[in-house]
């Protein structure tokens, strides 16, 4: 089935601009197949073009995809070296199609702690997409929402104690803006795939009013048929917001 086939009744106008993955899964999906754990990442990263694609074709701003936590470091040093050769071939290969397509790269977490040669093709192909104003593929990488706080409370103690920042100016707003998404919304859908039901250190701030979906499919083999379904069902949700159903804007 082609994606545009399949996306006919969505309602454009009721699309979450900001939808954000925890693409998970990929390991059982080898060990079921007997398989190297390495290559269920590599069919992830083919799972990662379709919904990519996707995503640009119904025009949904940004992308948020979980692809290193600041935890996935205390695995094996093999399979971080495998996940980094993939990221970096990921970002060669597809660097012509994001630019292309008008699709910015962006990266939040700490990718500093990368390799040197997976800084340089972000900064390259962050570079070369820089001006693009379609879809954001925002790659969280060495991300973690605990340190992500960590490091905005640190920033924001610093203005304080500099005088630069009276403390009765701290508000959600300034919060907001010193963490690594201050220039995107807020993720409206939150999709897990392959069944766990928990957020493992993702957008702790972010995810506060997100609709959540947790689908048992492994991520190699989420599909832009089910990412389809996922959308239709967030279009039947009523987000309320804390007020009671159908409440008038005040
Ligand atoms: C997600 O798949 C990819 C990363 C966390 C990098 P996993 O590697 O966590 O796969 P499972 O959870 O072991 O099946
Ligand atoms: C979350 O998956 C991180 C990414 C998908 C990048 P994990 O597989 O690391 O999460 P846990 O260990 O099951 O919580
Ligand atoms: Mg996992």
């Amino acid at each position: 089935m082609n994606s545009k086939a399949s996306n006919a009744d969505l309602a454009p106008e009721g699309l979450p601009r900001h939808v954000a993955i925890i693409m998970d899964g990929n390991g059982r999906w080898a060990k079921k197949r007997l398989l190297n754990r390495v290559r269920g990442h590599e069919k992830g990263a083919d799972a990662v073009r379709g919904i990519v694609r996707t995503c640009r074709e119904l025009k949904i701003q940004v992308l948020t995809l979980y692809a290193f936590s600041t935890e996935n470091w205390q695995r094996p040093a093999s399979e971080i070296k495998a996940l980094m050769g993939l990221l970096k071939k990921f970002l060669t290969e597809e660097e012509q199609q994001l630019t292309k397509n008008n699709i910015r790269l962006e990266v939040i977490g700490q990718p500093q702690r990368l390799p040197d040669d997976v800084q340089a093709i972000i900064r390259q192909v962050r570079g070369a997409t820089a001006a693009n104003d379609g879809l954001v593929l925002n790659l969280a990488l060495s991300y973690g929402g605990r340190t992500e706080i960590v490091e905005m409370v640190r920033t924001i103690a610093a203005k304080a104690a500099a005088g630069t920042l009276q403390p009765e100016a701290i508000d959600e707003a300034l919060v907001a803006d010193h963490l690594y998404t201050r220039h995107l919304p807020d993720p409206d859908l939150m999709i897990r795939t392959s069944g766990e039901m928990r957020i493992s250190n993702f957008l702790l701030w972010q995810l506060a009013y997100a609709e959540l979906f947790v689908t048992p499919t492994l991520w190699p083999d989420f599909s832009p048929e089910e990412f389809i379904a996922i959308l239709k069902d967030y279009q039947q949700r009523e987000r309320r917001f804390g007020k009671v159903p159908a409440q008038p804007e005040s």
